[in-house]
């Protein structure tokens, strides 16, 4: 093993992270190569630097003006498109990502957790977590229903073992007995648990009740001695559309739980943005007790990570990002439209849904935000999406052939009800 990677282990030894480390996770470490190398000199070399590949011309970013010139005269300097972004992201984006984290999660005021890293997407951080953390063999839990990714991630690349648990219980409710019943009979001292609130495929969020009683439950099995890790997924993060859910993710109280819970927080400007293109994702690290040598190391982990796989990520999304959150007239403004837009979809999806309330063929699951909802299919959930599909051209997503996902937030407002009517429909041609 390489010195580094050692060094790295021994800060994080006797922590959470390090306990949960993979065998690649303890290997891995951030070399003193060439991007190193480059940061010093980025600081110090004020005569020449000739550290990076990237061709300059007067301290700018060579490029193609047939780009350059798409952009509004004066709004970016060349190396704000075309440079390398810094492996972690460019720290003015990590900082406004933190900062907004924390007004979107007030309780993670005075808490101690990293410095979010720049991802290319939520996918390419869930799956960098799955290569630090992530073993053959190692227990994985997750709920029946959720983004098929989870499991082409870690199980069938990383080799994990998963283990389901219903998504809810009978009276609908999110089954947290049954997850923590599942992580506590798979046996094993150490295991990860990933969450998705609001979740694809249902469009359910916790309650503030099932959030707490979540968070009870974890604690108590890690003081029963389990070391957690437990990967947040809040791709949708804020879509929420009643009441009693719980406005803030989950990490903010597991950040800060218990020794043995490492919350591993996956966040993007993907949905949250809009920029579903840009490949802008973040992870944020935190657990109690964690010091600042353990999360530097933890960082370094990181970094090696993001420089094995994408080595760094987009720049021009990073610089537009940036620019919009800090100073644009309308960003707020226009998550807010899209918020509402939403929020109006579902009001009606819900309403349209109480028309056939006691249909059979087709049962939808509990939800509550985001962009999907999901129905329990009587029969084959293949056979309604052909139907749909090849008699109205209507496109939704089989799941397991068991349930079929509705994404209504690319539907418009005037249409939701149609569709809603034409599945119902098509299931009763099908099935009745
Ligand atoms: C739950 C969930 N997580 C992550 C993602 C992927 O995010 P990204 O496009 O940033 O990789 C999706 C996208 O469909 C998703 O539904």
């Amino acid at each position: 093993m390489h010195e580094l990677a050692r060094e790295l282990n021994q800060a994080l030894k006797d922590s959470v992270a390090g306990s949960l480390l993979s065998e690649t996770g303890r290997r891995m470490f951030f070399p003193k190569g060439i991007v190193a190398q480059s940061a010093e000199a980025t600081e110090k070399a004020k005569r020449f630097n000739a550290t990076a590949g990237l061709a300059t011309l007067g301290g700018q970013a060579m490029h193609l003006r047939d780009i350059f010139d798409q952009f509004v005269p004066g709004s970016f300097v060349p190396n704000d498109i075309f440079s390398y972004a810094p492996g972690g992201g460019d720290m003015r984006l990590r900082k406004l990502w933190l900062e907004e984290m924390i007004v979107k999660n007030p309780t993670l005021n005075g808490k101690k957790i990293s410095m979010p890293l720049v991802t290319a997407g939520l996918t390419n951080g869930l799956a960098m977590v799955a290569s630090l953390f992530v073993d053959p063999g190692d227990t994985f839990v997750l709920p029946d229903l959720n983004w098929d990714n989870y499991e082409l991630i870690y199980h069938h690349q990383y080799g994990a073992n998963i283990r389901k648990f219903p998504s809810f219980t009978g009276e609908g409710r999110f089954n947290v007995p049954g997850l923590l019943n599942v992580l506590e009979s798979a046996g094993t001292k150490k295991a990860h648990l990933l969450l998705n609130f609001p979740n694809n495929p249902t469009g359910y969020s916790l309650t503030e009740t099932e959030q707490d009683e979540l968070v009870e439950g974890l604690v108590a099995l890690a003081e029963k001695g389990m070391i957690l890790n437990v990967i947040i997924d809040d791709a949708y993060f804020g879509l929420f559309f009643e009441d009693d859910i719980a406005k803030e993710s989950i990490f903010a109280k597991l950040c800060a739980a218990h020794e043995r819970i490492l919350a591993i927080k996956s966040d993007g400007a993907t949905k949250e943005a809009m920029v579903w293109g840009f490949r802008i994702g973040f992870l944020t690290y935190g657990a109690k007790g964690l010091t600042d040598r353990q999360h530097d190391a933890l960082d370094k982990k990181t970094l090696a990570a993001i420089r094995t796989s994408v080595s760094n990520c987009d720049r021009p999304g990073q610089s537009l990002l940036i620019k919009a959150m800090q100073e644009g007239q309308r960003y707020e403004i226009d998550k807010q439209a899209v918020f509402s837009e939403m929020k109006q979809r579902y009001l009606v999806l819900k309403e349209t849904l109480k028309r056939f309330e006691g249909d059979e063929n087709l049962i939808p699951y509990p939800f509550n935000s985001g962009y999907f909802m999901a129905f329990k299919t009587r029969k084959s959930a293949e056979e309604l999406r052909r139907h749909l599909l090849d008699r109205y051209e209507v496109g939704t997503i089989n799941i397991a052939d068991t349930t079929l996902r509705v994404a209504y937030c690319s539907v418009d407002l005037e249409k939701v009800g149609e569709l809603i009517e034409l599945v119902y429909q098509a299931a009763g041609e099908i099935w009745n």
